[in-house]
This record gives structure tokens, sequence and C-alpha cells, in this order.
């Protein structure tokens, strides 16, 4: 099989904005406790931080962390997790069916961010709460000082404000299963009116209003319509959330997810513009998608925590999903999709970091390792900064249930002018061939191989553990060429790889 690319330097989509690249934590089973938070583990810093799990999480180079939810955030009391802990109240978290105990709240998260070298994005409670909880939780963060809630900062430690930038009003609320769920009109006056407040104190905040939990949600999309409605003139971006499945174990239709992914933010991207022209609006508002990741290894053992068989433990093993091979791939093609439709998607934040449905795992008192996810939004996030290009590709293709056609080959390219790089992330589905691909390098001079990475492997559902954490890592590509036509090289069957040059 061959497959044909091309790259030209002037064909461009847009400049990647860096948070593309962005995660999240949330105070969810054990990601935050034994997660980034352990005091008794023998890298813990002063702060009680694993130092092995924030050098894991610093080699991401994160861009931004989004926090304290998720489900969690809808019934959070954010006053909860300030001032000494002695006082901090022990909480029912009904999103999840545990208690919360407060050790960790937006000080040790702020410190943490810091360490790790990323931004805070922070969530405000529009589930239980509304308009008051977050211009309080604005001004306890941003305020220099002089008032009730700036003041409380500076007693419970901290001199200046954090300026958080980034600030989503609510989670999901289009979810009947979140704290205080509402119907879009209700939502979008609530969320409408505490983006004018947050405005008032600040107008150049980046304000991310909620758009739908999934695109197989029956209020899809006159949720993201009708919200803009209220608010369009309010906020810079919606949010989408997506997870990816496969429960059925049927890799060419869970690979095929991807198209399914591209044609959800084409339409809340024709929403936005809808809405645009309705308003006669001059701005532009864009994507945010905050939660994207493989979910589904873990629904069934979390089952019986959920639906409360358990009582309310204090940060059990919850969503903690075991990453195979296969989904390696499944993550290179979501980030391959919204580095081309990063005009639209400016912000993503794969859900979660540690522990929870997340990349790094960790074992109480013992090793923090990657799994194996880890690889494929570790390169995209190093040298995946730049700007995306335009590329049509030629491949043989399947039916799937989600695309007539979906390709074998699955091509992302960004050019990193300041750097002098192109940088190729690619994939193929192809279960049994490899497939000979060219990609035309038009504009490009100077050109030299500097890196190629590969990952493949003879099993599927082969996975890291904290025993051989190397199972299903990347190794050195070996036969890519340069040459007349441009770059060759084979890709095999079931394969990701990431392939740099210098120009
Ligand atoms: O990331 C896990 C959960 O998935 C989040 O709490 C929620 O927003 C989504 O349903």
């Amino acid at each position: 099989m061959k497959a044909y690319a091309i790259a030209n330097t002037d064909f461009v989509v847009s400049k990647i904005d860096d948070r593309l690249y962005g995660a999240f934590l949330e105070h969810l089973g054990r990601a935050i406790y034994e997660g980034i938070y352990e005091p008794d583990h023998p890298t813990a810093d002063a702060d009680g931080m694993r130092g092995d799990v924030a050098e894991l999480v610093r080699n991401l180079n994160c861009p931004v962390v989004r926090y304290p939810g998720g489900n969690f955030v809808s019934a959070y009391n954010w006053e909860d997790g300030v001032g000494p802990r002695e006082n901090r109240p022990v909480r029912l978290d009904l999103a999840w069916h545990t208690a919360e105990s407060n050790a960790v709240g937006i000080h040790e998260f702020a410190d943490w961010c810091t360490t790790v070298g990323t931004e805070m994005m922070l969530a405000v409670n529009l589930g239980s709460r509304g308009v008051d909880e977050a211009r309080n939780f604005l001004e306890y963060c941003n305020h220099p000082g002089g008032t009730y809630w700036s003041d409380l900062r500076i007693k419970n430690g901290r001199a200046e404000p954090w300026n958080v930038k980034m600030w989503c009003l609510g989670n999901e609320m289009d979810g009947p299963w979140q704290v205080g769920h509402k119907d879009a009109d209700e939502y979008g006056r609530l969320a409408a009116n505490t983006a004018r407040a947050m405005r008032m104190f600040d107008s150049s905040l980046e304000l991310i209003v909620c758009g739908s939990s999934h695109s197989d949600m029956p209020t899809f999309p006159d949720w993201e319509r009708i919200v803009l409605e209220h608010t369009y003139d309010h906020v810079d971006y919606v949010s989408l959330h997506m997870y990816f499945r496969n429960p059925e174990s049927d890799t060419a239709n869970y690979l095929a997810l991807s198209e399914k992914l591209d044609r959800y933010i084409e339409t809340v991207a024709s929403t936005i513009r809808q809405v645009k022209h309705k308003k006669r609006s001059k701005r532009d508002v864009r994507i945010c998608f905050d939660e994207w990741n493989v979910w589904y290894h873990s629904m069934q053992q979390d089952r019986a925590i959920r639906d409360g068989h358990h009582g309310w433990p204090h940060a059990p093993a919850l969503l903690e999903d075991i990453y195979n091979f296969e989904d390696v791939l499944m993550v290179g093609l979501v980030i391959n999709t919204f580095i081309r439709r990063s005009d639209v998607v400016r912000i993503a934040c794969i859900a979660q970091l540690v522990n929870v449905i997340a990349p790094i795992m960790t074992e109480k008192g013992g090793p923090a390792w990657a799994q194996t996810i880890y690889y494929p939004y570790y390169f995209a996030s190093v040298y995946g900064r730049g700007v995306a290009l335009q590329m049509p590709v030629r491949s043989p293709s399947y039916e799937s249930k989600h695309a007539a056609e979906t390709p074998y080959v699955d091509i992302a390219g960004v050019h990193d002018e300041d750097g002098g790089t192109l940088t190729f992330f690619i994939v193929n589905r192809n279960p049994d061939e490899a497939i000979d691909t060219t990609i035309d390098l038009q504009g490009f001079t100077g050109r030299e191989i500097i890196d190629h990475q590969v990952m493949t492997h003879p099993d599927l559902r082969a996975i890291n553990t904290a025993e051989n954490p190397m199972e299903v890592a990347p190794r050195k590509g070996a036969g890519a060429l340069l040459g007349s036509k441009g770059l060759s090289l084979s890709l095999p069957p079931y394969s990701y790889q990431m392939v740099r040059l210098s120009i």
C-alpha cells in the first residue's frame, strides 16, 4: 500500500495556541491524593507534593492545567480548601460518592503549578452555587489586596495575586448527572450573568462557557446555540468534552472515532458562526476542548463505589484506566485532529493527568510511571508548537461505523518557523500492512532528519506497569529518507510515529 501527502510552507491552518496541549486535574479518586500530593512519599517536597510525579509532568511541558473539576466542582466550596489545614472541613463529594478532606486547595495547587511550570485554568461552581461564589473566588485569586477576600488570601500565605486568566463557567451543565444541572436557557442566563460580573472585575479574563458533554447528548447541538445566544458577547470559548471507548474490542471502529470528533468540532464551529452572524457580532468565540481522552477500561470496576456500596471513602482508586498500545493510536489520532482544527480548537486538556484516566500512574509509597498514552501526548506537547499545516493526504481507506472512508494514514504537520523545524505526527490504522508514504515537501529547504520515533507493538493490548514501565514505549525509527520527492518512510501496521526535520 502507498500513501502520498503534501506539506507546503505557504498552506497553513493556523498558528497553534500552545494551550492545545493542556491537561486536567480533578479532586477525584487518587488524582490529587496519592497522585500529585503524598506527604509521606520518599520524593515528597516540603509541601507534600510528589517529586517523581512533578518530574513526569514537567517533562510534558504542559502549558495549562484545569482545576478543580469536573463533576466535583459543581458542589465544591473553594473556601473549604483555604486556611490552616487542621480547620478545613471534610465534605461529601456527591459527584463521585467519596469524602473530600480538603487537604489540597487553591494555594497548594497554585504552588504545584509553579513547581511543574504550568498555568492554572480554574472552574467556578455554577451547579450548587452561582455569581456570588464566582466573584468572590476571582477576587480571592486575582485582587492585589485591601479587600476582604484578597486580604484573606494574604493572611493564608500568598501575598501576590495569582492573576488567573482562564476561567470555566461551571462544568458539563447539560448533563443530568451534574449537581445543579440546568437546561440550556437557564444555564445560558446564569453563565452570562456570571461572565458579566467577572468581566466587571477584569475585562481581559478568558471565559469558557459549557458546551456539550459529548456529541451523543440529546441536547447537542441546540445546547451550544442556545447557550451562545445568551453568552456570545461575554465569553471567549465554548467548552467541549469527548471520551473515546472500545468496549467491543472493535479496533477499526475505535480508531475511526477521530472522524466523529472532527464532525463534532465542525458542527460546533458552524454553530458558533451561526450565532455570531445572528448577533452581528465582530468577536470570535473559539473551542476549548477541556476534557478528552480514552475512558472505558475502568468503568465496570468503578460502579460499586459510584453506586455508594463502599460508603464515602477518601481518595479511592477510581477511573484508573490502564492504557494499552491501541490507545496510543487513538490518542495520537485525537491530537492530530486538534492540530488540524487548531484554527477553532484553541485550548484542549487531556483528562486527566495523574491516576484518573491519566498518562501518569502512581503507587502509594512506590513508583510513578508513564502509561502508554503518555508518549503521543508528550511528543505533541513538546514538538507540536508552531503553525499547523494544511496537508492533503491520499491514502487507502476502509469503511467504518463513523465514516464511509476512514483513511489508514493520518498525518498532522507542524512548522516551527522560530526553531527551524518541521514535525510530522503519523498514525497507520492498517492492521496488517505497512504503508509506503511520501510527504512531498514544498518550499522547505536545507532539510535534514533530526529525530524519528516509532511506537508499534505486536499486541494491541500490551500495557505498561510499575514492574515493566517501558513495555510500550517509543523506539528510534529507521529507514526514513529525504530525497528529491520529499520525505519517504514506511509506516508499520498499527503504528504511531513522529518525524522531525530541521529546515
Ligand atoms: O474526567 C472525568 C469526568 O468526566 C469529569 O468529572 C466530568 O466533567 C466528565 O464527565
